[in-house]
């Protein structure tokens, strides 16, 4: 498995340098696959536990999209759309999403305070912030969290926790190590109801 991620790591610095990226060219290609059926339009997500994209960091779109085509995350609903796709094009529709504005879910329920209270002071604890960012809206392959999804944000992270969703490295893994459902439950409130 080391060995797969290093090759991802590698491939990822060989494809960076290539030709000036091009969101008109990403949008063609996200209309082509469909992506917005699922990922909503304009990368706003209203289908439940379907992750948001608008706004998020085009390095750990690319990232994320070569581990789905290589299938060293496996997501069934993501093989399809991920399929055949060069490292330009991906780098491509990274740039297409990551620029479209990102914005708190019209749709998220009521901020519960003692709730959100409970996450805050979790993500404090566990220096979230010290890699996505204080406004967690992330940086290269750390993901944008902020304006994403409650319901994605408590699945990803249960997934982490047990270590069923692994990623280009196991930093997350870790992190979430002897959380509760509970735990998670305040954390992904506290991020979702953020400005
Ligand atoms: C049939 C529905 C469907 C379609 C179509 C689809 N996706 Fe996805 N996508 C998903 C699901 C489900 C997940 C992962 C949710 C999870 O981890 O539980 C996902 C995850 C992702 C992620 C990771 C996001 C994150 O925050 O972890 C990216 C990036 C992504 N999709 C991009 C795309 C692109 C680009 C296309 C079009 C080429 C596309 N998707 C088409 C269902 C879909
Ligand atoms: C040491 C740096 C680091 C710290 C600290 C950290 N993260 Fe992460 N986080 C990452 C990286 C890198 C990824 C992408 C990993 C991958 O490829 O799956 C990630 C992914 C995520 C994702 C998945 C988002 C998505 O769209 O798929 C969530 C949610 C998340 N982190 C929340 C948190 C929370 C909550 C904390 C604190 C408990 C935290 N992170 C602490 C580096 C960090």
């Amino acid at each position: 498995m080391k060995k797969l991620m290093l090759a991802v790591g590698v491939l990822l610095v060989a494809a960076a340098p290539a030709a000036a990226q091009d969101a008109a060219r990403g949008e063609r290609l996200v209309e082509e696959r469909g992506c917005t059926a699922c990922h909503g339009p304009r990368g706003v997500s209203p289908v439940p536990l379907m992750p948001s994209l608008a706004g998020q960091q085009p390095d750990f779109i690319t990232l994320q999209m070569i581990l789905f085509r290589e299938g060293l995350r496996q997501v069934p609903a993501m093989m399809e759309p991920a399929r055949g796709l060069t490292d330009a094009q991906i780098q491509d529709i990274a740039a297409y999403f990551a620029a479209l504005p990102s914005a708190p879910k019209p749709d998220r329920g009521p901020r519960n305070e003692a709730l959100a209270q409970r996450g805050a002071q979790l993500s404090a604890a566990r220096n979230c912030n010290a890699c996505h960012l204080p406004d967690y809206s992330g940086r290269a392959n750390v993901p944008r969290v902020n304006h994403q999804r409650e319901d994605f944000l408590a699945h990803t992270l249960a997934e982490y926790r047990d270590n069923l969703r692994v990623g280009a490295d196991t930093q997350m893994n870790g992190l979430m190590h002897g959380l509760t459902n509970d735990d998670i439950r305040a954390i992904a409130h506290y991020l979702a109801h953020r400005e």
